[in-house]
């Protein structure tokens, strides 16, 4: 890769930040359009976090992906927020045009995009959400704005559900705590079940979080979780022949639309899927 004078600077805030694919799939992608750009990783400590932001504008950032803890806290310190990320409540995607900053929210797009590659009709159809917390919250936005038959939310937290349920008005919302009672009754209304907890993330592979007997044939499963890429979950439901969108192609996904709001390209997704592959430890 070379750096000129005018190498464009894109980059990661987060903090910690260990073991990211972000600068491998963007740096590959920058490289597959010959674009002079580098992307790099800013693991900013929260005491700092407004002095990196001033100084991202001051260095002449084209734009930065925002991840944990800084989804929600970065927003105030932007010029504009986007729609995309008004209605998710948080930022992951921030651009940098003539020194305004410009939030956006990429992970409604992401986790959509695998399951209208479906051909599903998504208004007809009953999902189950397993989960209350920051992925789960885009994933609701998107299935209210796809206008699902019902949605409902399983929690451990049943608390945490009610208050991510109470921001919607939706007709066919419910919310339960998240039993064995409560997730049978669930699974047998559902068409679609999300999974978005972290149960069977590396290191706990052979955990999921619902039990085999219970999945069934005529299901889709999609796991948020994209390490390992087959959790046990997605493991189990291709085993009783259940249709499963894996995690990283929600990923993958967020990442082709930061990389199209940056540059205004078309993503060269076929590359970005084969560096997150080998990122992923996944065999050609
Ligand atoms: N594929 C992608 O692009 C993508 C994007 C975002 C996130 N993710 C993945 O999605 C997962 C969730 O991320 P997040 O940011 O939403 O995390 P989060 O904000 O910490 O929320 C975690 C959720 O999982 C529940 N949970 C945690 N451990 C559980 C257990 N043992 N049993 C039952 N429920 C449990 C929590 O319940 P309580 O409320 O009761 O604690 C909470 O609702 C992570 O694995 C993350 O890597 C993937």
């Amino acid at each position: 890769m070379k750096i000129s004078s005018n190498t464009q600077i894109y980059g990661l805030l987060g903090y910690p930040l260990k073991h990211t694919a972000s600068p491998a799939i963007q740096n590959a992608a920058f490289e597959a359009l010959g674009l002079d750009a580098l992307y790099l990783v800013f693991e900013v400590e929260p005491n700092v976090l407004e002095d990196a932001v001033r100084g991202f504008k001051a260095l002449a950032l084209k734009g930065f992906n925002v991840t944990l803890p800084y989804k929600e806290r970065v927003m105030p310190l932007l010029d504009r927020i986007d729609r995309s990320a008004q209605e998710v409540g948080a930022v992951n995607t921030v651009k940098i045009e003539e020194g305004v900053l410009i939030g956006y929210n990429t992970d409604l797009a992401g986790f959509i995009a695998p399951l209208k590659e479906l051909n599903l009709k998504l208004c007809e159809v009953k999902a189950l959400l397993v989960g209350a917390g920051g992925a789960a919250k885009a994933c609701l936005k998107a299935l209210i704005n796809e206008k699902c038959r019902a949605i409902t939310i399983l929690n451990r937290s049943e608390q945490r559900a009610v208050n991510l349920a109470q921001h919607y008005s939706y007709p066919n919302l419910k919310v339960a705590k998240f039993n064995e009672q409560n997730l049978k009754e669930a699974l047998n209304q559902a068409d679609l079940v999300i999974n978005a907890t972290p149960v069977g993330m590396y290191p706990h592979v052979d955990a999921s979080i619902i039990p085999k007997h219970l999945l069934r044939s005529d299901l889709i499963i999609y796991d948020l979780v994209y390490n390992p890429i087959y959790t046990k979950l997605i493991r189990d439901a291709m085993e009783v022949g259940a249709t499963t969108i894996l995690g990283y192609k929600m990923l993958l996904e967020q990442a082709a639309q930061s990389f199209k709001i940056w540059t205004g390209l078309e993503p060269p997704r076929e590359v970005m899927l084969e560096v997150l592959k080998l990122q992923l430890g996944v065999e050609q």
